[in-house]
Protein backbone atom coordinates (compact mmCIF):
# COMPACT_ATOMS: atom_id res chain seq x y z
CA UNK A 1 0.00 0.00 0.00
CA UNK A 2 1.24 3.81 -0.66
CA UNK A 3 0.12 5.39 2.55
CA UNK A 4 0.27 9.58 1.84
CA UNK A 5 1.19 11.41 5.04
CA UNK A 6 -0.54 14.21 5.56
CA UNK A 7 0.97 17.83 6.97
CA UNK A 8 -1.85 20.19 6.70
CA UNK A 9 -2.70 22.93 9.11
CA UNK A 10 -6.40 22.19 9.16
CA UNK A 11 -8.66 19.01 8.43
CA UNK A 12 -10.41 20.74 5.34
CA UNK A 13 -7.09 20.84 4.01
CA UNK A 14 -5.88 17.63 4.75
CA UNK A 15 -9.27 16.08 2.98
CA UNK A 16 -8.89 18.26 -0.07
CA UNK A 17 -5.42 16.87 -0.44
CA UNK A 18 -6.39 13.84 -0.33
CA UNK A 19 -8.58 14.08 -2.66
CA UNK A 20 -5.73 15.61 -5.25
CA UNK A 21 -3.45 12.31 -4.29
CA UNK A 22 -6.31 9.88 -4.53
CA UNK A 23 -5.82 7.93 -7.75
CA UNK A 24 -1.92 7.88 -6.26
CA UNK A 25 -2.87 6.30 -2.91
CA UNK A 26 -4.09 3.66 -0.81
CA UNK A 27 -4.12 4.28 2.29
CA UNK A 28 -3.46 7.91 4.45
CA UNK A 29 -1.63 8.86 7.93
CA UNK A 30 -3.01 11.87 9.53
CA UNK A 31 -0.44 13.64 11.63
CA UNK A 32 -2.35 15.07 14.62
CA UNK A 33 1.41 17.23 15.27
CA UNK A 34 0.73 18.86 12.01
CA UNK A 35 -2.57 20.45 13.09
CA UNK A 36 -2.90 23.40 14.76
CA UNK A 37 -4.68 22.41 18.33
CA UNK A 38 -7.96 24.13 17.39
CA UNK A 39 -7.93 21.05 14.53
CA UNK A 40 -6.96 18.57 16.24
CA UNK A 41 -10.21 18.78 18.23
CA UNK A 42 -12.14 18.05 15.06
CA UNK A 43 -9.08 14.95 14.41
CA UNK A 44 -12.00 12.00 14.91
CA UNK A 45 -14.05 13.56 12.44
CA UNK A 46 -11.51 12.77 9.65
CA UNK A 47 -12.07 9.14 8.96
CA UNK A 48 -15.42 9.56 7.91
CA UNK A 49 -14.60 12.20 5.26
CA UNK A 50 -12.63 10.16 3.59
CA UNK A 51 -12.75 6.96 1.79
CA UNK A 52 -9.08 5.09 2.76
CA UNK A 53 -8.03 3.51 5.59
CA UNK A 54 -6.71 5.89 7.68
CA UNK A 55 -3.65 5.92 10.39
CA UNK A 56 -3.67 8.66 13.44
CA UNK A 57 -0.50 9.70 14.93
CA UNK A 58 1.10 12.06 16.86
CA UNK A 59 4.79 12.52 16.38
CA UNK A 60 6.95 13.69 18.94
CA UNK A 61 9.78 16.28 18.63
CA UNK A 62 12.39 13.47 19.37
CA UNK A 63 10.97 11.30 16.86
CA UNK A 64 11.15 13.93 13.89
CA UNK A 65 7.71 15.00 14.32
CA UNK A 66 6.42 18.66 15.82
CA UNK A 67 4.36 17.63 18.82
CA UNK A 68 5.82 19.40 22.04
CA UNK A 69 3.06 19.07 24.19
CA UNK A 70 3.49 17.38 27.37
CA UNK A 71 3.04 13.78 27.32
CA UNK A 72 -0.18 13.84 29.24
CA UNK A 73 -1.25 16.41 26.55
CA UNK A 74 -0.36 14.20 23.76
CA UNK A 75 -1.79 11.37 24.38
CA UNK A 76 -5.19 13.19 25.10
CA UNK A 77 -5.27 14.16 21.83
CA UNK A 78 -4.75 10.67 20.22
CA UNK A 79 -7.31 9.37 22.77
CA UNK A 80 -9.90 11.69 21.53
CA UNK A 81 -8.76 11.28 18.15
CA UNK A 82 -9.31 7.65 17.97
CA UNK A 83 -13.56 8.27 18.64
CA UNK A 84 -13.26 8.45 14.33
CA UNK A 85 -13.22 5.41 12.69
CA UNK A 86 -8.94 5.09 12.31
CA UNK A 87 -7.90 1.78 11.23
CA UNK A 88 -4.38 2.11 12.87
CA UNK A 89 -3.08 3.81 15.51
CA UNK A 90 1.14 4.56 15.42
CA UNK A 91 2.12 3.97 19.34
CA UNK A 92 6.03 4.80 19.85
CA UNK A 93 8.06 1.74 21.08
CA UNK A 94 9.04 3.32 24.35
CA UNK A 95 5.19 3.95 25.31
CA UNK A 96 4.54 1.24 28.53
CA UNK A 97 1.09 -0.41 27.88
CA UNK A 98 -1.66 2.16 28.85
CA UNK A 99 -5.20 3.80 27.79
CA UNK A 100 -4.19 4.17 24.49
CA UNK A 101 -3.51 0.21 23.97
CA UNK A 102 -7.07 -0.02 25.87
CA UNK A 103 -9.11 1.85 23.68
CA UNK A 104 -7.51 0.47 20.69
CA UNK A 105 -8.43 -2.63 21.30
CA UNK A 106 -11.83 -1.47 22.41
CA UNK A 107 -12.46 0.52 19.67
CA UNK A 108 -10.75 -2.21 16.96
CA UNK A 109 -8.33 -0.13 15.86
CA UNK A 110 -4.88 -1.75 14.98
CA UNK A 111 -1.72 -0.84 16.49
CA UNK A 112 1.54 0.08 14.98
CA UNK A 113 4.51 -0.38 17.50
CA UNK A 114 6.60 2.34 15.71
CA UNK A 115 11.09 2.63 16.64
CA UNK A 116 12.82 5.72 15.19
CA UNK A 117 16.06 6.24 14.46
CA UNK A 118 17.84 9.25 12.71
CA UNK A 119 21.23 8.25 12.96
CA UNK A 120 21.94 4.95 12.28
CA UNK A 121 20.21 1.43 11.58
CA UNK A 122 20.72 -0.07 15.04
CA UNK A 123 22.55 -3.79 14.80
CA UNK A 124 19.97 -5.55 17.10
CA UNK A 125 17.00 -4.31 14.67
CA UNK A 126 15.54 -7.63 13.74
CA UNK A 127 15.25 -8.88 17.58
CA UNK A 128 13.96 -5.18 17.94
CA UNK A 129 11.31 -5.25 15.38
CA UNK A 130 10.25 -9.16 17.04
CA UNK A 131 9.94 -7.38 20.29
CA UNK A 132 7.75 -4.64 18.93
CA UNK A 133 5.63 -7.33 17.07
CA UNK A 134 4.94 -9.05 20.26
CA UNK A 135 3.46 -5.89 21.77
CA UNK A 136 1.26 -5.04 18.62
CA UNK A 137 -0.69 -5.80 15.22
CA UNK A 138 2.56 -4.32 13.20
CA UNK A 139 6.14 -3.51 13.67
CA UNK A 140 7.46 -0.54 12.13
CA UNK A 141 11.22 0.63 12.57
CA UNK A 142 11.83 4.15 10.26
CA UNK A 143 16.00 4.04 10.65
CA UNK A 144 18.71 5.85 8.65
CA UNK A 145 20.76 3.56 6.49
CA UNK A 146 24.19 5.03 6.76
CA UNK A 147 25.53 3.07 3.54
CA UNK A 148 24.59 0.75 1.00
CA UNK A 149 26.04 -2.52 3.51
CA UNK A 150 23.45 -1.06 6.21
CA UNK A 151 20.47 -0.76 2.84
CA UNK A 152 21.13 -4.69 2.58
CA UNK A 153 20.54 -5.30 6.11
CA UNK A 154 17.25 -3.71 5.91
CA UNK A 155 16.59 -5.32 2.89
CA UNK A 156 17.14 -8.95 4.68
CA UNK A 157 14.34 -8.17 6.52
CA UNK A 158 11.84 -10.26 4.35
CA UNK A 159 13.96 -13.60 4.75
CA UNK A 160 14.71 -12.91 8.53
CA UNK A 161 11.38 -11.50 9.51
CA UNK A 162 9.07 -13.72 7.44
CA UNK A 163 5.12 -13.82 8.39
CA UNK A 164 5.95 -10.79 10.82
CA UNK A 165 3.23 -7.96 9.81
CA UNK A 166 5.96 -5.12 9.61
CA UNK A 167 6.55 -1.84 8.15
CA UNK A 168 10.44 -0.91 7.21
CA UNK A 169 11.98 2.33 6.52
CA UNK A 170 15.48 3.45 5.51
CA UNK A 171 14.89 7.04 5.78
CA UNK A 172 17.84 9.83 4.18
CA UNK A 173 18.94 9.49 0.46
CA UNK A 174 20.29 5.69 1.23
CA UNK A 175 16.97 4.84 2.40
CA UNK A 176 14.95 5.87 -0.67
CA UNK A 177 15.29 1.97 -2.65
CA UNK A 178 13.49 0.67 0.64
CA UNK A 179 10.82 3.45 -0.05
CA UNK A 180 10.42 1.85 -4.00
CA UNK A 181 10.80 -1.32 -3.10
CA UNK A 182 9.66 -1.29 -0.11
CA UNK A 183 7.15 -5.28 -0.99
CA UNK A 184 11.03 -6.26 -1.61
CA UNK A 185 11.31 -6.20 2.32
CA UNK A 186 7.73 -7.07 3.19
CA UNK A 187 6.75 -4.10 4.59
CA UNK A 188 3.02 -3.55 4.31
CA UNK A 189 3.47 -0.48 3.00
CA UNK A 190 5.72 3.02 2.27
CA UNK A 191 4.90 6.27 2.85
CA UNK A 192 4.93 9.09 0.64
CA UNK A 193 4.18 13.34 0.97
CA UNK A 194 4.91 16.47 -1.09
CA UNK A 195 6.28 18.16 1.45
CA UNK A 196 8.83 15.55 2.75
CA UNK A 197 7.43 14.75 6.33
CA UNK A 198 10.30 12.50 6.96
CA UNK A 199 14.22 12.46 4.66
CA UNK A 200 14.04 10.73 1.71
CA UNK A 201 10.25 10.30 1.44
CA UNK A 202 8.60 10.59 -2.04
CA UNK A 203 6.03 12.08 -3.52
CA UNK A 204 2.55 9.59 -4.08
CA UNK A 205 2.67 10.51 -8.01
CA UNK A 206 6.73 9.45 -8.10
CA UNK A 207 6.11 6.02 -6.60
CA UNK A 208 2.65 5.10 -8.21
CA UNK A 209 3.46 6.42 -11.84
CA UNK A 210 7.08 6.29 -12.52
CA UNK A 211 8.09 3.20 -10.15
CA UNK A 212 4.45 1.27 -10.21
CA UNK A 213 6.21 0.65 -7.00
CA UNK A 214 2.60 -1.06 -5.47
CA UNK A 215 2.67 -3.70 -8.42
CA UNK A 216 6.52 -5.24 -7.39
CA UNK A 217 5.77 -8.64 -6.78
CA UNK A 218 8.22 -11.65 -6.29
CA UNK A 219 8.79 -12.05 -10.08
CA UNK A 220 9.42 -8.51 -10.51
CA UNK A 221 13.34 -8.11 -12.37
CA UNK A 222 15.16 -5.16 -10.77
CA UNK A 223 17.27 -2.64 -12.00
CA UNK A 224 19.56 0.10 -11.09
CA UNK A 225 21.28 3.20 -11.45
CA UNK A 226 24.01 3.62 -8.83
CA UNK A 227 26.53 6.70 -8.42
CA UNK A 228 27.16 9.97 -5.52
CA UNK A 229 24.19 11.30 -7.22
CA UNK A 230 21.83 9.23 -8.68
CA UNK A 231 18.86 10.98 -6.76
CA UNK A 232 18.16 13.56 -9.53
CA UNK A 233 18.93 11.51 -11.95
CA UNK A 234 16.77 11.44 -14.84
CA UNK A 235 17.15 7.70 -16.39
CA UNK A 236 14.14 6.57 -14.09
CA UNK A 237 12.15 8.31 -16.30
CA UNK A 238 13.55 6.91 -19.44
CA UNK A 239 13.65 3.28 -17.78
CA UNK A 240 10.27 2.34 -16.26
CA UNK A 241 8.04 3.80 -18.66
CA UNK A 242 9.75 1.81 -20.66
CA UNK A 243 9.39 -1.36 -19.10
CA UNK A 244 5.43 -0.05 -18.80
CA UNK A 245 5.82 0.26 -22.64
CA UNK A 246 6.84 -3.44 -23.31
CA UNK A 247 4.91 -4.85 -20.16
CA UNK A 248 7.79 -6.08 -18.44
CA UNK A 249 7.66 -7.03 -15.24
CA UNK A 250 10.42 -4.22 -14.04
CA UNK A 251 11.80 -1.44 -11.98
CA UNK A 252 14.60 0.35 -12.03
CA UNK A 253 15.73 2.18 -8.92
CA UNK A 254 18.26 4.79 -8.06
CA UNK A 255 21.06 3.37 -5.26
CA UNK A 256 22.79 6.10 -3.96
CA UNK A 257 26.49 4.13 -3.30
CA UNK A 258 29.00 4.76 -1.29
CA UNK A 259 31.23 1.28 -1.76
CA UNK A 260 30.79 -0.23 -5.05
CA UNK A 261 32.03 -3.77 -3.49
CA UNK A 262 29.02 -3.55 -0.91
CA UNK A 263 26.38 -2.89 -4.20
CA UNK A 264 27.87 -5.67 -6.38
CA UNK A 265 27.12 -7.94 -2.76
CA UNK A 266 23.71 -6.40 -2.76
CA UNK A 267 22.80 -6.71 -6.20
CA UNK A 268 23.60 -10.41 -5.79
CA UNK A 269 21.24 -10.79 -3.14
CA UNK A 270 18.51 -8.76 -4.67
CA UNK A 271 19.04 -10.54 -8.26
CA UNK A 272 19.55 -7.21 -9.71
CA UNK A 273 19.84 -7.86 -13.30
CA UNK A 274 21.19 -4.88 -14.56
CA UNK A 275 22.39 -1.43 -13.93
CA UNK A 276 23.39 1.90 -15.34
CA UNK A 277 26.56 3.74 -13.55
CA UNK A 278 27.01 7.26 -13.16
CA UNK A 279 29.94 9.60 -11.14
CA UNK A 280 32.17 8.97 -9.98
CA UNK A 281 32.14 4.78 -10.43
CA UNK A 282 32.73 4.48 -14.31
CA UNK A 283 36.43 2.82 -13.69
CA UNK A 284 35.32 1.42 -10.32
CA UNK A 285 33.03 -1.02 -11.50
CA UNK A 286 35.96 -2.32 -13.99
CA UNK A 287 37.45 -4.37 -11.92
CA UNK A 288 34.23 -6.82 -10.72
CA UNK A 289 33.04 -7.42 -14.70
CA UNK A 290 33.84 -10.51 -16.30
CA UNK A 291 33.65 -9.32 -19.67
CA UNK A 292 33.45 -5.85 -21.20
CA UNK A 293 33.42 -4.88 -24.47
CA UNK A 294 36.26 -3.21 -26.99
CA UNK A 295 34.68 0.19 -26.16
CA UNK A 296 34.99 -0.01 -22.57
CA UNK A 297 38.31 -1.29 -22.92
CA UNK A 298 39.24 1.50 -24.87
CA UNK A 299 37.79 4.33 -22.81
CA UNK A 300 38.22 3.12 -19.71
CA UNK A 301 35.02 3.42 -18.24
CA UNK A 302 31.43 1.78 -18.35
CA UNK A 303 28.51 3.27 -18.02
CA UNK A 304 25.94 0.03 -17.92
CA UNK A 305 26.80 -3.60 -16.13
CA UNK A 306 24.35 -6.03 -17.26
CA UNK A 307 24.06 -9.71 -15.29
CA UNK A 308 25.20 -12.51 -17.71
CA UNK A 309 25.37 -16.04 -16.99
CA UNK A 310 27.68 -16.71 -13.75
CA UNK A 311 28.94 -12.83 -14.80
CA UNK A 312 28.96 -9.22 -15.10
CA UNK A 313 29.09 -7.42 -18.47
CA UNK A 314 30.53 -4.08 -18.86
CA UNK A 315 29.22 -2.00 -21.95
CA UNK A 316 29.31 1.81 -22.41
CA UNK A 317 26.15 3.39 -24.53
CA UNK A 318 27.32 6.81 -23.59
CA UNK A 319 29.89 6.19 -26.58
CA UNK A 320 26.90 5.54 -28.71
CA UNK A 321 24.48 7.88 -27.41
CA UNK A 322 26.95 10.86 -27.76
CA UNK A 323 27.22 10.15 -31.74
CA UNK A 324 23.14 9.43 -31.74
CA UNK A 325 22.76 13.18 -32.22
CA UNK A 326 25.40 13.85 -34.70
CA UNK A 327 25.86 10.37 -36.68
CA UNK A 328 24.01 11.98 -40.34
CA UNK A 329 26.05 14.78 -39.99
CA UNK A 330 29.52 12.91 -39.45
CA UNK A 331 28.33 10.28 -42.44
CA UNK A 332 27.46 13.12 -44.58
CA UNK A 333 30.78 14.96 -44.59
CA UNK A 334 29.29 17.85 -42.61
CA UNK A 335 31.50 17.06 -39.61
CA UNK A 336 34.92 16.67 -39.78
CA UNK A 337 36.93 19.06 -37.11
CA UNK A 338 35.92 19.55 -33.73
CA UNK A 339 36.77 21.27 -30.53
CA UNK A 340 36.04 19.72 -27.15
CA UNK A 341 35.90 21.60 -24.55
CA UNK A 342 36.74 19.70 -20.99
CA UNK A 343 39.22 16.96 -20.42
CA UNK A 344 37.35 15.25 -17.47
CA UNK A 345 36.00 11.29 -17.99
CA UNK A 346 32.72 12.00 -20.41
CA UNK A 347 35.60 13.78 -22.66
CA UNK A 348 37.55 11.04 -22.85
CA UNK A 349 34.69 9.04 -24.15
CA UNK A 350 33.66 11.60 -26.51
CA UNK A 351 36.99 11.90 -28.29
CA UNK A 352 37.43 8.24 -28.69
CA UNK A 353 33.95 8.00 -30.30
CA UNK A 354 34.96 11.22 -32.50
CA UNK A 355 38.28 10.03 -33.42
CA UNK A 356 36.85 6.53 -34.62
CA UNK A 357 34.69 8.42 -36.85
CA UNK A 358 38.09 10.16 -38.32
CA UNK A 359 36.97 13.51 -37.29
CA UNK A 360 39.81 15.79 -36.62
CA UNK A 361 39.50 16.67 -32.51
CA UNK A 362 41.74 19.61 -30.61
CA UNK A 363 40.82 19.20 -26.74
CA UNK A 364 40.85 22.73 -25.19
CA UNK A 365 41.34 22.36 -21.49
CA UNK A 366 41.92 24.72 -18.25
CA UNK A 367 44.35 21.96 -17.18
CA UNK A 368 46.42 21.49 -19.96
CA UNK A 369 48.14 17.77 -18.60
CA UNK A 370 44.82 16.81 -18.69
CA UNK A 371 43.75 17.60 -22.05
CA UNK A 372 47.73 16.03 -23.37
CA UNK A 373 46.89 12.80 -21.70
CA UNK A 374 43.60 12.55 -23.21
CA UNK A 375 44.74 13.87 -26.93
CA UNK A 376 47.67 11.09 -26.55
CA UNK A 377 45.57 7.80 -25.92
CA UNK A 378 43.74 8.92 -28.93
CA UNK A 379 46.04 10.74 -31.33
CA UNK A 380 44.67 14.63 -30.96
CA UNK A 381 45.71 17.71 -30.27
CA UNK A 382 45.40 20.14 -27.47
CA UNK A 383 45.46 23.43 -25.77
CA UNK A 384 44.33 25.46 -22.88
CA UNK A 385 41.19 26.48 -22.93
CA UNK A 386 42.13 29.88 -22.87
CA UNK A 387 43.25 29.99 -26.21
CA UNK A 388 39.99 29.22 -27.27
CA UNK A 389 40.11 32.55 -29.58
CA UNK A 390 42.79 30.89 -31.88
CA UNK A 391 40.04 28.24 -33.60
CA UNK A 392 37.18 30.85 -34.28
CA UNK A 393 36.17 29.68 -37.60
CA UNK A 394 38.18 26.55 -37.76
CA UNK A 395 35.87 23.64 -36.80
CA UNK A 396 32.54 21.77 -37.74
CA UNK A 397 31.40 20.53 -34.42
CA UNK A 398 31.87 22.14 -30.79
CA UNK A 399 31.50 19.67 -27.87
CA UNK A 400 31.13 21.21 -24.29
CA UNK A 401 32.01 18.20 -21.71
CA UNK A 402 33.36 21.03 -18.79
CA UNK A 403 31.25 21.22 -15.72
CA UNK A 404 30.19 25.08 -16.47
CA UNK A 405 27.28 26.25 -17.04
CA UNK A 406 25.95 23.15 -14.75
CA UNK A 407 24.59 25.67 -11.85
CA UNK A 408 25.86 29.05 -13.12
CA UNK A 409 24.59 31.01 -16.42
CA UNK A 410 28.18 30.67 -17.89
CA UNK A 411 29.74 29.94 -21.61
CA UNK A 412 33.46 28.33 -20.77
CA UNK A 413 34.15 29.78 -23.97
CA UNK A 414 32.09 33.10 -23.72
CA UNK A 415 32.94 35.57 -26.76
CA UNK A 416 33.73 33.15 -28.88
CA UNK A 417 33.08 34.23 -32.24
CA UNK A 418 30.65 31.42 -34.11
CA UNK A 419 30.19 32.25 -38.20
CA UNK A 420 26.67 30.20 -37.47
CA UNK A 421 27.90 27.03 -39.51
CA UNK A 422 29.18 25.49 -36.14
CA UNK A 423 27.17 22.49 -34.96
CA UNK A 424 27.49 23.32 -30.77
CA UNK A 425 26.62 20.19 -28.48
CA UNK A 426 26.48 20.61 -24.58
CA UNK A 427 26.62 17.20 -22.59
CA UNK A 428 25.01 19.31 -19.27
CA UNK A 429 21.28 17.97 -19.07
CA UNK A 430 20.65 20.22 -16.46
CA UNK A 431 19.73 22.93 -17.16
CA UNK A 432 18.55 21.47 -21.09
CA UNK A 433 19.89 25.15 -22.22
CA UNK A 434 22.98 26.33 -20.75
CA UNK A 435 24.61 29.42 -22.02
CA UNK A 436 26.73 28.16 -24.19
CA UNK A 437 23.88 27.00 -26.41
CA UNK A 438 21.87 30.10 -25.82
CA UNK A 439 25.18 31.98 -27.57
CA UNK A 440 25.30 29.00 -30.50
CA UNK A 441 21.61 29.09 -30.74
CA UNK A 442 21.86 33.49 -31.06
CA UNK A 443 24.93 33.08 -33.48
CA UNK A 444 22.23 30.40 -36.23
CA UNK A 445 24.28 27.64 -35.30
CA UNK A 446 22.69 23.94 -34.60
CA UNK A 447 22.32 23.17 -31.26
CA UNK A 448 22.34 19.57 -29.78
CA UNK A 449 21.30 19.13 -26.14
CA UNK A 450 22.61 16.82 -23.39
CA UNK A 451 19.39 15.70 -23.02
CA UNK A 452 19.55 13.60 -26.46
CA UNK A 453 22.67 11.98 -25.55
CA UNK A 454 20.96 10.61 -22.39
CA UNK A 455 18.32 9.15 -23.97
CA UNK A 456 20.13 7.86 -26.91
CA UNK A 457 22.25 6.08 -24.50
CA UNK A 458 19.18 5.38 -22.19
CA UNK A 459 17.77 3.61 -25.04
CA UNK A 460 20.78 1.42 -25.69
CA UNK A 461 21.32 0.81 -22.46
CA UNK A 462 17.69 -0.65 -22.14
CA UNK A 463 18.29 -2.81 -25.06
CA UNK A 464 21.24 -4.33 -23.06
CA UNK A 465 18.94 -4.55 -20.25
CA UNK A 466 15.88 -5.81 -21.73
CA UNK A 467 16.88 -7.07 -25.47
CA UNK A 468 14.17 -5.10 -27.12
CA UNK A 469 13.66 -2.17 -28.90
CA UNK A 470 12.29 0.99 -26.62
CA UNK A 471 8.72 1.14 -27.26
CA UNK A 472 8.70 3.98 -29.78
CA UNK A 473 5.06 4.47 -28.36
CA UNK A 474 6.85 6.44 -25.41
CA UNK A 475 8.33 9.50 -24.91
CA UNK A 476 10.03 9.26 -21.81
CA UNK A 477 9.38 12.74 -20.30
CA UNK A 478 12.35 14.36 -18.38
CA UNK A 479 10.76 17.64 -17.47
CA UNK A 480 10.03 16.86 -13.91
CA UNK A 481 12.93 14.72 -13.26
CA UNK A 482 12.84 11.37 -11.60
CA UNK A 483 12.14 12.05 -7.70
P1 LIG B 1 33.70 14.45 -15.58
O1 LIG B 1 34.59 13.29 -15.32
O2 LIG B 1 32.28 14.20 -15.22
O3 LIG B 1 33.84 15.01 -16.96
P2 LIG B 1 35.55 16.11 -14.20
O4 LIG B 1 36.57 15.07 -14.28
O5 LIG B 1 35.40 16.82 -12.89
O6 LIG B 1 34.11 15.60 -14.55
O7 LIG B 1 35.81 17.18 -15.36
C1 LIG B 1 35.27 18.41 -15.34
C2 LIG B 1 35.80 19.23 -16.52
O8 LIG B 1 35.31 20.55 -16.37
C3 LIG B 1 37.32 19.31 -16.55
O9 LIG B 1 37.73 19.43 -17.87
C4 LIG B 1 37.56 20.60 -15.80
O10 LIG B 1 38.76 21.24 -16.11
P3 LIG B 1 40.11 20.88 -15.31
O11 LIG B 1 40.59 19.58 -15.85
O12 LIG B 1 41.00 22.00 -15.56
O13 LIG B 1 39.69 20.77 -13.85
C5 LIG B 1 36.43 21.43 -16.33
N1 LIG B 1 36.13 22.57 -15.47
C6 LIG B 1 35.55 22.54 -14.25
N2 LIG B 1 35.41 23.79 -13.79
C7 LIG B 1 35.92 24.64 -14.74
C8 LIG B 1 36.05 26.06 -14.86
N3 LIG B 1 35.62 26.87 -13.89
N4 LIG B 1 36.59 26.54 -15.98
C9 LIG B 1 37.00 25.75 -16.97
N5 LIG B 1 36.91 24.39 -16.93
C10 LIG B 1 36.38 23.85 -15.83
Amino acid sequence: MICLTLSEPTIQQAVERVKKEREYIDMVELRLDFLTKKECEKASTFPSLVDLPCIVTNRRVQDGGKCALSEKQRRAQLLAAMDGDFKYIDIEEDLKRGELDEKAEARGIKIIRSLHDFSCVPDDIFSRIQQLRKRADVAKVAVTPRGIADVMTLFNAQKELEGTEKIIIGMGPYGVPTRILYKRMGSMLTFCSDNQTAPGQLSSRTLKQLYRADRVDDKTAIYAIIGNNVMSSLSPCIHNPGFAGIKYNAIYVPFLVDSVRAFFALAENLKIRGFSVTVPYKLEVLSYLGNITREVKQIGACNTVVRMPGLWKGINTDYYGFLAPIEKDIEEGRIKSALVLGAGGASNAIVWALRNRNVRVTILNRTLSRAEKIAQINICQFDKLENYHDYEGQVDLIVQTTTVGYDSWENPVEGFRLTGREICYDIITKPKETKFLADAKAAGCTVHYGIEMLIAQGKLQFEAFTGYHYPRSVQPDLSTGSL
